[in-house]
């Protein structure tokens, strides 16, 4: 998920360090936005170090690319950590005064605010009636936490723990808890000790599944076969190879499982020991492999089992689809064109026992696109 971090000028300035370690760490993708006063309390180095990202918050600085604008609309959320008494009251009263505050007022994310301050600033009417007014406009505010202050008073007022804003900001996802298995990639079935059969699955789809249920706060395993591109942060990871191997993989009971490895038909009897020599003809034996998806299924009935459908080009994707949706016994069948594979985009025919949805996109797209497909029709079934 992409989060922008705003950091305001308070002397808890420091403890969002903390915060963009703690994002980041869980797979997110973190850019910060001080206030100018935020950098009295912290230096830009720390920040840029931790978040990986540069910052500028000159609201004035490349103008041509309307940056507020860009970073309200490329945050899937927002997170104000911590918020002092003035970013209150700037944001109750609609002040665009800065970046950070011309970014908020230009997105549409949901926002997280944690406020912190002396007692008796938190306690000040302006600043609790700024908190109501920003409470019934949809924005999360925080409770501030009680304990040691600046100086050596205490009372309520304190940044919470980072973990404490974390759960505040992640454990309100419409997932949370629900666990979740994505198989992706394809598998290889060897025919000797160098040579097998496999697929050109990039696991590409898989992937931007397991991330898009990541980031609505599934608990993620992800069964990936053969994949070379990078495995996303913030979820289990198992290497399987071949579909014997994925299969035991896959013996773990989850919520949702979604099948989007391409699992070879076929296996060979018996793997050549060794390297087969060049020059002579070779018979092969391919022995038909089990239904991992339709077994999985039997015996688990209470999983909403999500496969996979690979159809020739040109051929009718719906109608193969509802055809497994029966013959393998699973919640949903999403159907995809040959096209699509080792592809940056594709098309997807979500059928159902409640109808067919379709979409084409980037599978970026496509992932987050199905996850919220699949919540909608989990809460209808
Ligand atoms: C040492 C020191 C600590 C401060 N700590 C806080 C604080 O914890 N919370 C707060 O609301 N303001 C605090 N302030 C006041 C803010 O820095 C001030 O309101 C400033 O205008 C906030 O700017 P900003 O909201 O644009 O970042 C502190 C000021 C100083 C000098």
């Amino acid at each position: 998920m992409r989060i922008l971090l705003g950091i305001t000028g308070g002397i808890a300035a420091y403890k969002a360090a903390n915060l963009i370690r703690a994002f980041t760490e869980q797979g997110h993708t973190v850019q910060a936005l001080p206030t100018q006063n935020a950098l009295r309390f912290i230096g830009k180095a720390t920040l840029e170090a931790l978040s990986g990202t540069a910052i500028d918050n000159d609201m004035y600085q490349d103008v041509h690319e309307v940056r507020h604008v860009e970073l309200g609309a490329n945050a899937d959320l927002i997170v104000v950590a911590p918020a002092t008494a003035n970013f209150l009251a700037k944001l109750a009263n609609g002040i665009a005064d800065d970046l950070l505050m011309n970014a908020i007022l230009a997105s549409t994310s949901a926002i997280y605010v944690c406020p912190a301050m002396h007692t008796e600033m938190w306690q000040n009417p302006a600043t609790q009636a700024n908190v109501a007014t920003l409470r019934a406009r949809g924005i999360s505010v925080m409770k501030p936490a009680s304990g040691r202050l600046t100086g050596s008073d205490t009372g309520p007022g304190r940044l919470p723990e980072t973990a404490d804003i974390v759960n505040f900001v992640m454990g309100q996802k419409p997932l949370s808890g629900m666990t979740v298995t994505v198989t992706a990639g394809g598998t290889r079935e060897p025919i000797d000790q160098v040579r097998f059969i496999g697929n050109s699955s990039s696991g590409r789809m898989g992937i931007e599944i397991a991330t898009a249920y990541r980031d609505q706060g599934a608990l993620v395993l992800l069964i990936a076969c053969n994949i070379e591109i990078p495995m996303p942060l913030g979820v289990e990871v198992i290497r399987a190879s071949t579909v014997a191997e994925l299969d035991q993989a896959m013996d773990n009971p989850c919520d949702i499982m979604v099948m989007a490895a391409a699992v070879s038909d076929f296996r060979i009897d018996k793997p050549f020991k060794g390297k087969l020599p060049r020059g002579e003809a070779r018979t092969i034996d391919l022995i038909p492999t089990s239904d991992l998806i339709a077994n999985f299924a039997a015996n688990h009935t209470d999983t909403f089992c999500i496969a996979f459908a690979l159809v020739e080009d040109g051929a009718d994707v719906e109608a193969v689809s509802l055809e497994k949706l029966s013959a393998k016994g699973v919640s949903a069948v999403a159907g995809n064109s040959i096209g699509s594979l080792g592809s940056e985009s594709s098309e997807i025919t979500l059928v159902t026992k409640l109808g067919t949805l379709k979409r084409s996109g980037t599978k970026i797209e496509l992932g987050k696109w199905l996850v919220e497909a699949i919540y909608k029709i989990m809460s209808k079934v």
